[in-house]
């Protein structure tokens, strides 16, 4: 099965390469784009995070405290660590997922198992770098055996949500699957509600499928994929595929 993303990704390298380097590509993103190929240079994984004038790192890491001790559910039981989430502190962009799985539980970082590596290539797709972004999840530990978290899993964990939104103040929320579309909109169906935009807390947000449902049913992505372009075009980012005509 062909993957979208992975394509999209070589029509960026490609039209980077062809402009010298200075097509629509930033910098930041070229470097993860190149991390395959240029040793030591990028890697989208790593935890750094650049600051912005009111830097809020701090209001994060405290936040990041709180909850490290946090036991206000069952889940807390369970955990080896609690997973804030990870990103630009005053990123434009905010991802935000159901809850940590196995990885995310022993590293104590969101997105860096199976469904993390694609969800990174659907933001490389979308012409932003992983550490440009702000990535989270609806409950900050992992239910166990990955099962989907009970409602006053997510009602225990909301404000502490609302409060890395309230520090953030993205310009854009991307809710990645059924989870966080039930918990911030209160709605259900993601197979209808992909694509259509809502607010939450004032912000634009749209809601896409989880990328492990992607990873399940990868004739999906095409859908995922012009979700995401709605999002770029927030940003005046657009596809070079599209503007191609490929
Ligand atoms: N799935 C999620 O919803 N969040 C993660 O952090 C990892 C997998």
């Amino acid at each position: 099965m062909p993957d979208i993303f992975a394509d999209i990704i070589e029509c960026l390298k490609f039209e980077a390469r062809s402009a010298g380097g200075s097509a629509c590509v930033s910098p930041e993103v070229l470097q993860e784009l190149y991390a395959d190929i240029i040793p030591g240079k990028g890697g989208t994984q790593t935890a750094s995070q650049p600051s912005c004038p009111s830097d809020i790192s701090p209001d994060l890491a405290s936040l990041a405290a709180a909850v490290s001790s946090c036991k206000k559910c069952i889940l807390c039981k369970e955990r080896k660590n609690t997973v804030l989430g990870e990103g630009n502190p005053c990123a434009e962009l905010m991802f935000i997922g159901e809850g940590p799985g196995r990885d995310e539980d022993l590293q104590g970082r969101p997105f860096v198992g199976a469904a993390g590596q694609l969800l990174t290539k659907m933001i490389n797709a979308m012409q932003f770098a992983r550490e440009e972004v702000y990535i989270t999840n609806v409950v900050k530990c992992r239910p166990p055996g990955n099962r989907t978290p009970e409602e006053s899993e997510a009602k225990a964990c909301l404000p502490c949500l609302i409060r890395q939104v309230e520090l953030i103040k993205p310009k854009v929320l991307v809710l990645l699957g059924a989870v966080p579309l039930l918990h911030l909109l209160g709605k259900k169906g993601i197979t209808r509600l992909h694509g259509e935009w809502s607010e939450f807390m004032g912000i634009k947000t749209l809601p896409t499928f989880h990328p492990a449902y992607l990873l399940r049913s990868p004739s999906e992505k095409k859908h995922a994929w012009a979700d995401l372009q709605k999002v770029m075009k927030e940003f005046g980012k657009t596809s070079p595929a599209k503007d191609r005509n490929t």
